[in-house]
């Protein structure tokens, strides 16, 4: 398997600058907290810790307090995104028509397991309740992009045009 992003690297660097303006803006506003998380994580790709208590101190909030809404809001990430998001649909529908197989493809190519990033920060695996789509199940997509009536075959096809683009050395195999 491939490392995956570390916590250690994840946050090395963070500009916590361009946060500031965000604060700034919301200064004063009551119930801000949830407009300001998404705007810092619009702002980072994700919520990183140094970020998550600067908003704390900010708007006078406990760290707990943030992550306990952090970790309701399914919105929210406390992981850094891949640049393509592969996600396989694991509801009733697919989950019938074999999505796990489309599952352990997507996990052996990318050499992630489902809910992680590859370490060159191009791929996240992830796998989501039904996307609406069950009449094409099994269902994967691709950021924006849905795949439908896949077979592990044209798994593989998409997820190689993916990783050809993303110029990644990752399992082409
Ligand atoms: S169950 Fe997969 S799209 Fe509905």
């Amino acid at each position: 398997m491939t490392a995956t992003v570390s916590e250690t690297k994840q946050e090395q660097k963070i500009d916590l600058a361009k946060l500031e303006d965000v604060l700034f803006h919301y200064r004063g506003f009551r119930g801000a907290l949830i407009p300001v998380l998404q705007k810092a994580q619009h702002a980072y790709g994700y919520l990183p810790r140094p970020v998550i208590e600067r908003i704390g101190e900010s708007l006078k909030l406990h760290v707990s307090d943030i992550y306990g809404v952090i970790t309701f809001y399914s919105q929210f990430r406390l992981k850094p995104q891949g640049k393509y998001v592969i996600r396989v649909c694991r509801g009733t529908a697919c989950h019938v028509k074999g999505s796990q197989t489309i599952a352990e493809k997507i996990s052996e190519k990318l050499g992630i397991e489902l809910g992680e990033t590859t370490v060159d920060l191009n791929f996240t695996a992830e796998e989501v309740a039904c996307v609406g789509a069950c009449g094409m199940a099994p269902v994967m997509t691709i950021n924006e992009e849905t795949y439908g009536l896949m077979t592990v075959g044209k798994a593989t096809e998409a997820i190689d045009g993916y990783l050809e683009k993303a110029g990644s050395n990752l399992h082409k195999e």
